[in-house]
């Protein structure tokens, strides 16, 4: 940490790297939150800390989402992920933010998404058993990636040999939304990139084509019928829900497998009653979130309980903090089942950029979930315990191996 610094129209707010962020994030959110609103982060950002403020700063107007600004501050002004960048609507604004999404909205609707719950029940049943005999298996490769990867393909109507081609891709450019990587995985950043634009073009292509009675058509159709989008952004917008899906949801399988394990009297419960199954998703997702913050910018000064947020200043909204706020969760470093939860869950954000994918997201982590309780085997992390990346952003996971009697 270094000198805390000082400005005549804001008190003192100490300034920490990455690496101590990143060392023990819930440590350092505890000890600041109930003094400072928010930190301040090594490269200028403002990290906001409380649960009432995190959720009022989502649709704040003083606030709007970070468009192409982190990028360039990392150098990147053209190519391939510029290109998904500018294109996309997770970092869009306003009526581009509208018209890319808007031909999606009712595709990804709950009810619509239930009838998946059967293929994914059965697809993890499937990962599970193809391992069974081995008695071990690699829970983030073999099981926690296939699961978003194979479902979402499954939606796209992607033919089967394409799957690991698609699922590797998928993986490959899914980093561009996390902050995990340096100046030299850029070119292959870039690489995987224009090959996944290419291939979800190409299935856009053969839909129009022959349209199916499936979810890419329709998509085609309503693109068609609005007419407000370009070529590009309707090709950027399934790069979207395929990113969107990948890292997030691999990550939050792997975390809440590892947390539960480590808990034998839960994990017993939940083999007992699966009713417990939802709870225990939506708390694996509050106590220690794939996603650990989102993104805004501030369009003017903002003074948070007299401490100033400058004008055009990027602002980290922290769920990891926000969701272990007392003011929120009671005992929040607690692993509580039945506590109290607001109807809306924190982790898949608020405003008009709430996560598009979050009633897929459940679906798939609830699944790969039973799965595992449903075969009543009695499972032991072989590796461990789990370490878990970053403060903010897209959080990555270790490798985990887990085995069984
Ligand atoms: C545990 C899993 C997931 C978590 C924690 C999560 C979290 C989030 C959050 C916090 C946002 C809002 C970002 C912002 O406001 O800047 C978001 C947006 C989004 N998510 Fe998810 N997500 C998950 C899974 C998924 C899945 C499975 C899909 C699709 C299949 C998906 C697709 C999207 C898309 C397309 C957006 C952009 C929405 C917009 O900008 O309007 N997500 N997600």
């Amino acid at each position: 940490m270094t000198t805390p610094e000082k400005s005549p129209s804001s008190p003192a707010v100490p300034i920490l790297s990455y690496a101590e962020l990143n060392a023990n994030p819930h440590e350092v959110y505890q000890a600041f939150r109930s003094q400072y609103p928010y930190l301040r982060r090594e490269d200028g950002a403002y990290i906001i800390l409380r649960a009432k403020d995190v959720q009022a700063f989502l649709s704040d107007p003083r606030t709007r989402q970070v468009e192409t600004e982190a990028l360039a501050a990392r150098g990147i002004s053209s190519g391939p992920i510029m290109e998904f960048v500018s294109n996309s609507m997770l970092f869009s604004n306003g009526d581009a933010h509208r018209r890319r999404r808007h031909p999606l909205t009712k595709s990804f609707a709950f009810r619509l998404m239930a009838d998946l719950r059967p293929k994914i029940r059965t697809l993890a049943e499937e990962l599970l058993s193809e391992n069974i005999s081995a008695g071990k298996m690699k829970l983030r490769d073999d099981y926690a990636a296939l699961i978003p990867a194979i479902t979402i393909a499954g939606v796209l109507g992607i033919p089967k040999a394409d799957v690991p081609l698609f699922t590797s891709m998928a993986y490959q450019v899914s980093r561009v939304l996390t902050t995990s990587w340096t100046p030299e995985d850029v070119p292959g950043m870039e690489a995987a990139t224009r090959d996944l634009r290419d291939y979800a073009a190409n299935l856009i292509a053969e839909r129009r084509r022959l349209p199916r009675n499936d979810f890419l058509s329709e998509y085609v159709a309503k693109v068609d019928e609005d007419a407000e989008m370009s070529a590009i952004e309707a090709v950027m917008q399934i790069v979207s829900v395929i990113l969107g899906g990948s890292d997030t949801t691999r990550a939050a399988i792997v975390i809440q497998t590892s947390l539960l394990i480590e808990r034998p009297d839960i994990w017993q419960a939940l083999c007992a009653d699966p009713e417990l199954t939802a709870p225990a998703v939506a708390e694996a997702l509050r106590y220690e979130p794939s996603v650990g913050s989102i993104p805004r910018l501030s369009l003017e000064e903002i003074v948070l309980d007299g401490y100033a947020i400058p004008r055009g200043s990027f602002m980290v909204l922290s769920t990891l903090s926000s969701m272990r706020d007392p003011d929120l969760f009671p005992n929040p470093n607690e692993f509580d089942l039945l506590r109290d939860r607001p109807k809306w869950h924190p982790v898949f954000g608020g405003g008009e950029h709430r996560c598009l994918g979050e009633a897929l997201a459940k679906i798939e982590m609830e699944e790969a979930l039973s799965a595992l309780t449903r075969s009543q085997l009695k499972f032991k992390l072989q590796s461990g315990p789990l370490r878990i990346h970053g403060h903010a952003g897209i959080r990555s996971v270790d490798e985990l191996e887990v085995q069984w009697m």
